[in-house]
This record gives structure tokens, sequence and C-alpha cells, in this order.
């Protein structure tokens, strides 16, 4: 069934529209409030686990402690039960000294993401404080003009309206090769695939396609920013560390002025800029971001490792697409996709309100942080019949504000602009392992029907054999 089938119908109110109707002089203004209990239960069930796992770098034993326990479920029966009991939202939390909204409607979700930034700002006050230890000046905590600039030389330096980006050519034999690499590597310890061999061979690709082929092995850099990161995951808790800043700056300045041919750096470099663009703020945010890539693309191995016959359809997919210089591969991306919906790497998408803003129920005021909790969404069994299966079909056509959100890129206009070369980078690695190995997941066992809430990147394994 498609989820346009699935969504709720209007027709039947759910109890608490009925119970906030009625009269037009009971229109809820300001909107609902979670009371103080049931606003703890939400801050303790659905963020705290998010924010204990590291927002903005994970961290593995947490990652495991989460799984173990079933937290990732629970947040998501959470936020039905309050769906439940106050139907359309958005929930304000009574929280002292803080506007929060969380957000419970598909519409509502739509709605916020298209009308970004303004009245939904991206720059909202939590990232900012996360952001700003490494990438002070990044388009996604800038506002006005600054972020038009900087959001406009993201979208061109990433290619952002092509599903494939304009350099592909010179990305794939740098997956090529990495990939042969990391296979040897594997081949040399008795088949085994563990996570930190497949990480490393992906922030190489990383490395040399963002930055040059000079700075394939250059593991400083990487580890500086996971530094930063990890200092980011404590936001306003911990200074930034200036030092650290500057230097990692100056380093991805020092790529963008080398300008490697072949590398996004050089063609970031050759594009129009204006004063305020920033494009050495612009690239922590993409060495970042590939970072939880690698975790969706492994993710992704241990989907198509429990499902043959899915396998066995991107296999052809691959043979077919081994002409071409850069394969579209639409299996291992809706495949890559589903690992992402499956097991959100940004569970928590943040708007900020720079107005009052209106909605059926009530106002929200302005400075709100406005939450919306992407697993709710995407992992409603209530509402979508594949909630808990890997379902690849549902990406075979653009979603568009008519379908059920599923927003693992987010949507809208601050949608990633960073997608397509996501898609399009782990599609093709992973084409490279699929091709020439079998792989048997030795780790975890999936259960088709009834995938887990949350799968641990950092313990799975696989035996890699010969096809
Ligand atoms: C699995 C990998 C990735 C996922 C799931 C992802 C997801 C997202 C999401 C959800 C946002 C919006 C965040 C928000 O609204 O607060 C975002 C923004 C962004 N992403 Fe990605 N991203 C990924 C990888 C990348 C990569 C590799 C790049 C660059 C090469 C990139 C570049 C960006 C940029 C520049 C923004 C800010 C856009 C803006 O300011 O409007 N992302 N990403």
């Amino acid at each position: 069934m498609s989820p346009e089938h699935n969504r709720p119908t209007t027709g039947s109110m759910r109890p608490v529209e009925a119970a906030h109707s009625a009269p037009a002089t009971a229109v809820h203004n300001p909107l609902p409030h979670a009371n103080p209990l049931e606003t703890l239960a939400i801050l303790s069930e659905v963020e705290l686990p998010t924010i204990a796992k590291g927002p903005i770098i994970r961290r593995p034993k947490v990652v495991g402690v989460v799984e173990r326990l079933g937290l990732e479920a629970r947040a998501v029966k959470r936020m039905q039960k309050m769906s439940e009991k106050y139907g359309k939202g958005p929930l304000m939390l009574s929280i002292p000294g803080m506007n929060m909204a969380t957000v419970l409607d598909p519409e509502h979700v739509h709605r916020i993401l298209e009308e970004s930034p303004e009245p939904f700002a991206p720059a909202e006050m939590l990232k900012r404080n996360a952001l700003k230890h490494f990438e002070p000046k990044s388009s996604l905590i800038s506002h006005g003009g600054e972020r038009t600039q900087r959001r406009k030389l993201n979208e061109q330096a990433l290619d952002h309206g092509h599903p494939i980006h304009r350099m592909a050519e010179s990305f794939m034999p740098v997956v090529e090769q990495e990939a042969a690499e990391l296979l040897k590597t594997v081949d040399a310890q008795g088949g085994v695939l563990a996570y930190p061999d497949f990480l490393d061979a992906w922030f190489k690709v990383v490395r040399r396609v963002v930055l040059g082929e000079s700075y394939r092995d250059d593991k400083q850099l990487t580890e500086l920013t996971e530094k930063l990161r990890a200092d980011g995951n404590w936001a306003f808790f911990k200074p930034v560390d200036k030092t650290g800043r500057e230097s990692l700056l100056q380093q991805i300045k020092a790529a963008l002025d080398k300008g490697e041919p072949g590398s996004i750096a050089a063609f970031m470099s050759s594009l129009e800029m204006g004063s305020e663009s920033s494009p050495e703020n612009q690239i922590p945010q993409w060495l970042f971001a590939f970072d939880p890539a690698g975790m969706a693309s492994f993710r992704t191995l241990a989907l198509l490792a429990s499902h043959p016959d899915r396998l066995d359809a991107a296999r052809l997919q691959i043979a077919q697409g081994q002409e071409e210089k850069a394969p579209m591969l639409p299996l291992l991306r809706a495949s890559v996709l589903e690992s992402l919906r499956l097991w959100a790497t940004t569970p928590m998408i943040l708007r900020e309100t720079t107005r009052d803003v209106e909605f059926e129920h009530g106002v929200m005021p302005a400075g709100t942080t406005v939450l919306i909790f992407a697993p709710f969404f995407h992992r409603d069994e209530r509402n979508l019949d594949f909630a808990h299966r890997f379902a690849p079909e549902v990406w075979d056509k653009p979603r568009t504000r008519a379908d059920w959100p599923l927003v693992p890129f987010s949507g809208g206009t601050a949608i990633c602009p960073g997608r397509h070369l996501v898609l399009l980078l782990t599609s093709n690695f992973l084409a490279q392992i699929l091709g020439q190995r079998d792989v048997e997941l030795t780790s975890h066992t999936l259960e088709p029907g009834n995938l887990p809430a949350l799968l641990n990147n950092f313990t799975l394994e696989f035996e890699l054999s010969a096809l």
C-alpha cells in the first residue's frame, strides 16, 4: 500500500481533536501544553537518549546501551501516546525559561520544513551552540543574507539539483581504489569486515573527494574534526576550543587555496562568492556529515545481507551499470535511504520560530525551539504498513508534500544539499563490495518483518567470501 493510503483519515477525528474542537471560542490559544510530568517523560525518553548517544558525534558505548535497552522504541511509543492525547499539536513542553514544542502532525512537518527559514529558522539555539565548536559560520546556523549566500555556495559546490554530481567521473576511480584496498585488508584477515576498517576506507574516499588526493592519509584532519565534534556534543556546556577550531579552518582554507584537481574544494574555489560565503566554514559540515553516511552504508550492507532477493536485484543493477562511468544504481540508493529511514542519523530536526506562528489549535510564540522527531514519523506502524520492514520501493518516486513525511535528509527549502552526493558515493562504494564478494551478516540476526528500532553500526560484523 502506498503511504498516501495510510494517512490518517480526516473523517475520523482522533480523541483529543474531538475534545479540543467544539465551540470556536474554545480554540486553543496558546497551543496545548504537556503537563510537567509528560514534559519530563518526553525529555527523558525522547530527547535524552538522542543527546546521550551524541548528537554531533556518536558515543559508541552509549549507542550500545540504547540498543540493548530498546530506548529508541520507547521514544517512539512516548510520542505516539502524546499524539493520541493531544491530536495534531504542536505540543508545547513545560520547561521553565524555554519555549519548546514537539511536532505531532504529518502536515505540520511539511509546513515547518517548507516555511524555513522564515518563520522556522534552521539556525536554532541548541544547534548553534553545538555547531559553533567547529563551523561558526556554517549555512545551517546562519540566518538572513548570510544564510542565503552560504546555502547557495553549498548547493552549487555539492551540485544539489543533480543525482549525479558533475564531477562524478573523477570520484568513481577513488571509490573503486579505496574499496579494492578495503577488500584486500578484509581478505588478509580471513574475510572479517568490521566497522573500523570500513570507516577508515570510507574516510579515505571522503578526504580525496572533498579535499584532494594528497589528503588521503591525513587522518590528523579527521581526528581534529572528531575532537571538535565531541566538544560540540556538549554544546554550551563546554567552552569552544578556539585554537583547534582555527587550525581546522586554516587547514581547510589551505586545501581550498591549493584546489587539487578533481576535488570539490577546487570546484568550490572556482565558484562566484559573496562577501559572507565563508567557504572554509561550510566544509566542516561535509566532513562531519560523511560520518553518518558511513554508518548508514554499513547498516545498508546489513539490510541487503539479510534480504537475499533484494541483494540479487541490486547485483543485477550493479552488473548493468558496469559500462557506465558513474552509474545511478537506484536500488542501492533506495536501500541507503531505507537504512536512513529505519535508523535516522539526524533523528531530531530543529527549527526556531522567528515570530509568533498560528496553527489550527493555537499560536506558537516567537523564539520557540521546534522539534521534529523523525523516528516518530518514520517508524509509525499505526500509519505505515512498512514501518518496521525494509521497503526500498517507497523511494521509487520522488516524495512530495502529499506523501507521509519521510525526512532522513530533512525537506523543504533547507533540505540537505549533500543528499545526492551522499547517495552517489555510498551506492557506488557498496556496489564495489557487493559486486565482488558474498556478504554474510555474522554479528546480528535481522528479522525482516520486524527490524529493530536501533541497529548499532559499531558492532556490526560481516563475513566476506568469493562470489
Ligand atoms: C547520511 C548522511 C547525511 C544525512 C542523513 C544528512 C542529513 C541532513 C539533514 C537532516 C539536514 C538538515 C538539518 C536541519 O535542518 O537541521 C542536513 C543539512 C545539511 N547537510 Fe546533510 N546529511 C548527510 C550528509 C551530508 C553530506 C555528506 C554533506 C556534504 C557533503 C551534507 C551537507 C549538508 C549541509 C551543507 C546542510 C545545511 C543545509 C542548510 O543550511 O540549509 N550533508 N543534512
